[in-house]
């Protein structure tokens, strides 16, 4: 039997062929294929008035990103618990100490009302993260952010090619980040960008990104090296290969594709699912959303049983995400109430969503959810 994956690349002859140029280029690290690609992304996110690096990773963006923000020792930052692991170790990584949110039980976003109660004098910033297929209150974001002083961190791993009252995702944010790991909406293989308002920051992040060399990038982009220069901040080897980047460009070029098949078989979930009384689906219509995620919540007993009952039929599901605040590294750190959180945690799971699936294998899938709760009701 044909296992039907949780994600599955969209790899094709185009990836195939850019990536045999960019090896037969021989200039495998930063070069003329990451600064083509951070174009394309200006592009398509429509920017004109922000600043685009792309990096190794999106932990690497979530890092630099809340560097670029001043966050470090002494400093709080608020963020979901439910949210992924690199939102919670980039918070470590820069001295300052996550602070555990709850979500909204409609949209699984940060409950922005909670967030506030949890602000203190040691908030400097608020990481809030799109989960999949509704995105957060942004407008409320920035005020929120504006009266408190607050910088924000707009985590759009689950969100590249959304678009927010008619502005893509990535344009509008104080600083926003994307990934583009293996299993995302659109892969570099690994890679992340990070997106900024000032050419200061952009200057900074440049740095960071290569070991705090304040190497020219114009000079990396065109597959050259400065042999001297100065180093004046700490820094990180976060910088994206050329190899990533090539990928991400015949990537990037596919993207209506993957937006118009991903929003098509979420409403074809939505739709078949939402027949199901014990099925709670996503509260969208997937107009201008690019899942990267299809999740699905069901009954607290069902969960688990449910997921087995459909690995016995060949469909892989996951789980995103366990709360950050019940690991044992983030445990001791401030929490506000998180009981939705945690009964969501114990909810949800996610089924496959790939950007090229077939209307039989959709059926499939949802055919089997009705059939588990129909033999149950027997
Ligand atoms: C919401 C979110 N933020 C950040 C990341 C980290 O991105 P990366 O895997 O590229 O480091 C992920 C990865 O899955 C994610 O889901």
């Amino acid at each position: 039997m044909n296992r039907i994956p949780v994600f599955q690349p969209l790899i094709e002859q185009e990836e195939i062929v850019a990536s045999t140029k960019a090896l037969e280029l021989g200039w495998l690290g930063m070069g003329s294929y990451v600064g083509e690609f951070e174009d394309a992304l200006k592009k398509f996110l429509n920017i004109s008035d922000r600043y685009v690096a792309a990096v190794s990773t999106g932990h690497a963006a979530l890092h630099l990103g809340l560097m670029v923000a001043g966050i470090g020792v002494g400093d709080e930052v608020i963020t979901p618990s439910f949210n992924n692991i690199a939102d919670f170790q980039a918070i470590l990584a820069t001295g300052a100490e996550p602070v555990f949110c709850d979500i909204d039980d409609r949209t699984l976003c940060i409950d922005l009302d909670k967030a506030e109660q949890l602000i203190t004098s040691k908030t400097k910033a608020i990481i809030v993260m799109d989960y999949d297929c509704v995105l957060c209150d942004h407008s409320r974001v920035a005020e929120l952010a504006h009266k408190y002083n607050l910088r924000v961190i707009h985590d759009a791993a689950h969100s590249f090619g959304s678009k927010y009252k008619g502005q893509m995702v990535g344009s509008f944010s104080d600083i926003c980040m994307f990934s583009f790991d293996p299993v995302k909406t659109m892969t570099c293989i690994d890679g992340g960008a990070i997106i900024v308002r000032t050419e200061d920051e952009l200057r900074a992040i440049h740095e960071m990104r290569l070991i705090g060399m304040g190497q020219p990038s114009s000079v990396m982009y065109q597959n050259q090296r400065a042999w001297t220069y100065d180093v004046k901040r700490l820094g990180f080897r976060y910088h994206m290969a050329n190899l990533h980047a090539a990928v991400g460009l015949a990537q990037i070029a596919k993207m209506s594709r993957i937006s118009d098949n991903r929003a098509a078989y979420g409403t074809f979930y939505n739709k078949a699912l939402s027949q199901i009384p014990q099925v709670i689906v996503p509260k969208t219509d997937f107009s201008n959303i690019t899942p990267f995620l299809y999740y699905i919540r069901v009954p607290e007993e069902d969960r688990d049983a449910l997921r087995s009952y459909l690995s016995d039929r060949g469909v892989d599901t996951g789980i995103h995400w366990q709360p950050g605040h019940l690991f044992t590294l983030f445990k001791d750190f401030r929490q506000g109430d998180l009981s939705t959180t945690e009964k969501v945690a114990k909810e949800i799971f996610s089924l496959p969503l790939h950007s090229d699936m077939s209307t039989e294998t959709l059926k499939q899938i949802t055919d089997s959810i009705a059939s588990y709760f129909l033999e149950k009701s027997q």
